[in-house]
């Protein structure tokens, strides 16, 4: 079952697998949730996906169903039962329902709802690392830490799917989010990156934006690596003056920018930086996980 849906402890085929409509995470966006993927099959920073999505939790006042041991016990158990080379994994908690009730009071929802959705993991097209991707700014501001703070991430994404079909209607690949302030914050699913003069800017999660994973992963590659790294507070004009742009996350790694709104970054390739960095992210990655295929791994990949 190389695509398998974990509801509660029970695999489904993707074409069985139901939620209550009453459920609060279909109702109101009300539920966390986090995107992994394996390397060689096996699940790669699983513990720190975990701990924020106990955090995501946490600032809801939201419990997780059987803890963060039950449920990294149920992601292992459907990967195995999913045998794919290497997966992606949607992990899902939601406040759960109370069938019958539409009420935004929390007090009225009943058990949480798990979901884990394990699929073959689809690779970009290679010309996005090859080329580079377009990105553009948006007009779209990202939600204020003090509304729904970024740092959460919760099931809902409206801001962010605005803001991605504000990019796509100009014909780019990622969005660029500004925070009220007009501090570039980070991208509908990814962090971004500038490079100037060899070293790393960042914008700073005072800012407001997610903590990625693969962000603060690639902080510690990139110390060990030399690079001198700032988390700052940038603004457009420091992302269309950068040497090299790239944008970062747990499924797209280290991917080059080529053009921020039509301006090309750069010589309009990806730069020695980037593909130094997405080199030593992949070689990293591939020995954190232990370095070579999973005995259970059919393909061997
Ligand atoms: N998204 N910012 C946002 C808003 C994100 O949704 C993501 C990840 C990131 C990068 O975080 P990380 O390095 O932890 O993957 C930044 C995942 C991939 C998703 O929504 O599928």
């Amino acid at each position: 079952m190389p695509v398998l849906v974990n509801i509660n402890g029970e695999f489904f085929p993707p074409e069985e697998a139901y939620v209550s409509v009453f459920d609060r995470g279909f109702l109101f966006g009300d539920g966390v949730y986090e995107t992994a993927r394996t390397y060689f099959g096996r699940p790669f920073l699983l513990d720190r996906h975990l701990a924020r999505l106990q955090r995501s939790a946490d600032r809801l006042w939201m419990p997780i169903p059987g803890g963060l041991h039950g449920l990294e016990h149920e992601i292992r158990r459907s990967l195995e039962a999913a045998r794919n080379a290497d997966s992606y994994l949607r992990i899902m908690v939601t406040r759960g329902s109370r069938p019958g009730f539409v009420n935004l009071d929390a007090a009225t929802a009943g058990d949480g709802l798990i979901v884990i959705i394990v699929r073959p993991l689809e690779a970009f097209d290679p010309a996005c690392y090859a080329e580079g991707v377009d990105v553009a700014l948006v007009g779209v501001t990202r939600t204020g830490k003090r509304s729904l703070d970024p740092k959460i991430k919760s099931g809902n994404y409206l801001n962010n799917i605005i803001a991605l079909h504000e990019a796509r209607r100009q014909g780019a690949f990622e969005c660029l989010m500004p925070n009220q302030d007009g501090y570039i914050t980070e991208g509908s699913t990814s962090n971004v990156f500038l490079v100037k003069r060899g070293a790393l800017r960042t914008p700073s999660l005072e800012c407001g934006l997610l903590d990625g994973i693969t962000r603060s992963f690639l902080f510690e590659i990139a110390a060990e690596a030399g690079y001198r790294i700032r988390e700052e507070k940038l603004l457009p004009a420091d992302v269309f003056d950068a040497d090299e742009v790239f944008i970062t996350s747990s499924l797209k790694e280290v991917m080059p920018v080529r053009s921020v709104s039509g301006r090309q970054v750069g010589d309009g390739r990806p730069g020695a930086v980037t593909r130094d960095l997405l080199e030593r992210y992949r070689a990293r990655a591939h020995r954190e996980v232990g370095g070579e295929a999973a005995p259970t791994d059919p393909a061997g990949a």
